[in-house]
């Protein structure tokens, strides 16, 4: 229940990015042994992923901000789909399995609501490094002796499939070449995870990652980057609330193109020792954006960004260029009267100078945010329902936001998260 009105002010602390925690913790079946992951947010992806390697014989402790995973010296091979379902990040498991166990069978995880999301990459690449791959029965079931090094070549920049080729060819025999290989920061944080279990892999940050396959790896300790998307969620809310929010641990340097563009709004952003501080004391004015690859504008806070155009100063035009259904929850943004046309790719957003709250819903992590953005500057309350969404983004979302001054509060108790 978010009551609009407020101002966000203060400090806010940025933990490990989800969207790294959960292909490190897949990284770790690599090694035989114990690899200890930390900043590790407590959202509720973090134990599904958890439940998911102990199905595969590991011994995982979750402590508070920690995860250490043991892995046995033969892990079992089969993800299922009750798990993978849950969380799409679990198809992680899939080059580690193969390239450790020689076979790997892994639930197709299935739809969501910011678009279909086929693995015909991940799949391709593995081929190309020699396994054999089949669907059955719901399955992907993938097999090869050892994979053999060699020169692939993504379509586009897929996060998810750089991971999984990644990830298969630490192991494979010989040299395997990615080009057009994604550069997110979460890349580069497996990268260097990868790297100190003794991968050869260099490139790293670049869109050609070369990677000689070796032997080995060993187990090892890892602090998870930050996530920028949370620590962007929070600039943006400081923006559309014209507040002033310091966001502690976030790292300015991984959010370059989403805080010039707050900038163009009217925003002061200022990088400081220990993360930034985002200012705003006006009316933000409209500014275009579209959706690219990493260094490029991310789709995951195109939602917020969105959000924050339809309490904007003139019109703007978003283009969403990486999930083709990632308009799902402008049906909601409308109901808090935002005026919002799309069309294709593209969604026009003219500025209103107040929205008006409305009971909404959440259809996936980044656009329930969005729509609590949204609820903070609304006359009114607006009631998010499926907030579960939210939560497995966002550690202590809630909580923070009232830290920040905001008066929201949540009707029903969620699960705790460990
Ligand atoms: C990851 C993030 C997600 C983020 C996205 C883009 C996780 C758990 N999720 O998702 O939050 O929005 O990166 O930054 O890290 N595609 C194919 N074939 C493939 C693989 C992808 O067509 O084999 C398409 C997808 O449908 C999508 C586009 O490529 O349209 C980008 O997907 P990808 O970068 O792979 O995103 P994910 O790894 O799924």
């Amino acid at each position: 229940m978010v009551t609009g009105g407020a101002r966000l002010a203060g400090e806010v602390p940025v933990t490990g990015a989800k969207n790294s925690v959960l292909k490190l913790m897949a990284a770790a079946l690599l090694a035989e042994g114990r690899s200890r992951l930390t900043a590790v947010p407590a959202i509720f992806d973090v134990p599904v992923m958890a439940q998911l390697l102990e199905r595969l014989g590991c011994d995982v402790l979750l402590e508070p901000g920690a995860v250490s995973i043991d892995v046995p010296a033969v892990p079992g091979h089969e993800a299922d789909y009750d798990l993978v379902r849950r969380i799409r990040g679990s198809i992680a498991v899939l080059g580690p399995l193969l390239a450790r166990c020689g076979e790997a069978k892994v639930a197709l995880p299935g739809g969501d609501a910011i678009g279909s999301r086929p693995l015909d990459m991940h799949i391709g690449g593995l081929v190309k490094l020699g396994a054999t791959v089949d669907i059955e029965h719901g399955y992907v079931v993938a097999r090869a002796r050892r994979l053999v090094g060699t020169q692939l070549w993504l379509d586009f920049p897929s996060v998810g499939a750089t991971e999984t080729l990644l990830m298969a060819a630490v192991l494979a025999e010989g040299t395997t070449t990615l080009d057009n290989a994604a550069r997110e920061p979460e890349i580069v944080d497996l990268c260097t995870m990868l790297q100190q279990m003794g991968a050869q892999l260099e490139g790293v940050g670049s869109s050609t990652l070369v990677v000689e396959g070796v032997e080995g790896l060993r187990p090892t300790a890892h602090e998870t980057v930050p996530d920028r998307i949370v620590a962007g969620t929070w600039a943006i809310g400081a923006v559309m609330t014209q507040g002033d929010v310091r966001v502690r641990g976030g790292r300015a340097d991984h959010l370059a193109t989403p805080l010039d563009k707050l900038v163009q709004t009217g925003a002061v952003v200022d990088v400081e020792p220990d993360g930034f501080r985002v200012r705003m004391d006006r009316r933000p004015t409209a500014v275009d954006l579209v959706t690219l690859p990493y260094p490029g504008f991310p789709t995951d806070l195109q939602p917020m960004f969105l959000a924050l155009d339809s309490v904007a100063e003139g019109t703007a035009m978003a283009t969403e260029n990486v999930f083709e259904s990632r308009w799902m929850y402008v049906d909601e943004l409308r109901r808090l009267g935002a005026d919002v046309r799309t069309d294709g790719h593209h969604a026009v957003v003219r500025g209103r100078a107040r929205l008006s709250g409305a009971p909404v819903r959440a259809h996936d992590i980044r656009a329930g945010a969005g729509l609590v953005l949204a609820g903070l500057v609304a006359d009114g309350v607006t009631e998010l329902s499926d907030v579960h969404h939210v939560d497995r983004g966002y550690e202590g979302f809630v909580e923070s936001l009232v830290a920040l001054g905001a008066d929201v509060r949540r009707e029903t108790v969620a699960d705790e998260p460990y």
